[in-house]
């Protein structure tokens, strides 16, 4: 018998009126409050400095999406100057609020922003010198950012994204509470969405999976392809946004023990050249990642079998259905990327890092 590892240190705190919790979670230290922009206009940013009260160390809202090193760098840096003593920091938002918060936890020796940079790029040796550490409050269901270590980081002057990951990047907590997602408009509902099914078949058509993130997974895609839709209904439904988050949660479990794979590898190249949202540019071509993964072994053909019921030749087809039946158009030309573009884009993203998880990657140099 083969046997398992399966790691997630972060303490959960699931469920409707979740937020509460917080006060307790930090244990009389101080905390800096990353949130996004809009926050303070729909009265949640008003409502997270009530909930800290004196433990309110400061509140920094000019989280970007997709945050870039260029707009990161002045936010770092005064972060370090002014809060260096501040312990904690409560993120809450999205995946940009979270790996906003995931960037700025990571202390370099000076204080300067460019050698955490060139450690993220490779260009020099980095070991970060101190951490603060994070509770996350999700308020999209789909990011799975409060149960990994990993944020992303892009660098669009040089064409590049980068991923932050280091064994003190892991959220202390994660405060997931369907309250705070009453609010979330259709598009990031739908995106988040999107993105948490392809968390949750990334970690089944992963060499990493195992029968623990196995069992996340597929008990994510069931409920996500149940409820998603009837939630684009009744987005005002606490009941459905509770589901949804804990079907994102699920996901989330799943490939932080995984990683991602070929559907992420090739998202970032379309939200680079293409300017696609991640939950978008993650999803839109799962039916086509979904047919390169079928055959390649059984026992994955199984999962996938279990997660997106039998027969499985016609799971693509099933699946480009479910993903169009929300208004998400499933193809490459669909985005303007010509056949050409959309060969080479994939075959690019088979040899990434996350492309090389795929089961169906192909060693550097065959053709796909
Ligand atoms: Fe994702």
């Amino acid at each position: 018998m083969t046997t398992t590892h399966y790691f997630n240190p972060v303490h959960i705190v699931h469920g409707a009126g979740a937020l509460s919790a917080l006060p307790g979670l930090l244990e009389g230290r101080r905390a800096a409050l990353v949130i996004f922009p809009e926050a303070r206009g729909i009265g949640l940013t008003a409502r997270m400095e009530r909930a800290l009260g004196d433990a309110l160390a400061c509140v920094i809202e000019d989280v970007r999406p997709n945050p870039d090193v260029a707009e990161l760098r002045p936010l770092y840096e005064r972060f370090w100057r002014e809060q260096a003593d501040t312990e904690v920091i409560v993120a809450v938002g999205g995946g940009s609020a979270i790996d906003t918060a995931k960037a700025l936890m990571t202390g370099t020796a000076g204080g300067g922003f460019d050698a955490l940079v060139a450690g993220l790029a490779g260009d020099a040796p980095f070991a970060p010198t101190h951490f603060k550490s994070l509770v996350a409050i999700p308020t999209t269901a789909g990011t799975g950012s409060e149960v990994t270590p990993w944020a992303t980081v892009w660098d669009r002057e040089r064409q590049r994204k980068y991923s932050l990951h280091l064994p003190q990047t892991w959220p202390s907590h994660a405060v997931i509470d369907p309250e705070l997602m009453l609010s979330l408009p259709p598009a990031v509902t739908l995106q988040s969405g999107l993105d948490a099914l392809s968390h949750a078949l990334e970690a089944i058509w992963n060499v990493h999976a195992n029968p623990i993130s196995d069992t996340f997974a597929v008990s994510a895609v069931h409920d996500i392809v149940a409820v998603l839709p009837q939630l684009m209904a009744q987005p005002a439904s606490l009941e459905l946004r509770g589901r949804m988050a804990l079907a994102a949660l699920k996901a989330g479990m799943a490939f932080s023990n995984t990683k991602t794979a070929l559907a992420h590898s090739i998202s970032y190249e379309m939200t680079l050249r293409h300017g696609l949202p991640h939950g978008i540019a993650c999803s839109f071509m799962l039916d086509d990642v979904l047919s390169r993964a079928l055959g390649q072994r059984p026992d994955r053909d199984r999962v996938l079998a279990e997660a997106l019921g039998a027969p499985l030749e016609d799971a693509p087809r099933r699946l480009a259905a479910f993903i169009e039946g929300l208004g998400v158009k499933t193809r490459f030309a669909d985005y303007g990327v010509d056949e050409q573009e959309a060969r080479d884009m994939v075959l690019h993203a088979l040899s990434g890092v996350r492309g090389r998880n795929f089961i169906g990657a192909q060693p550097a140099g065959e053709q796909p």
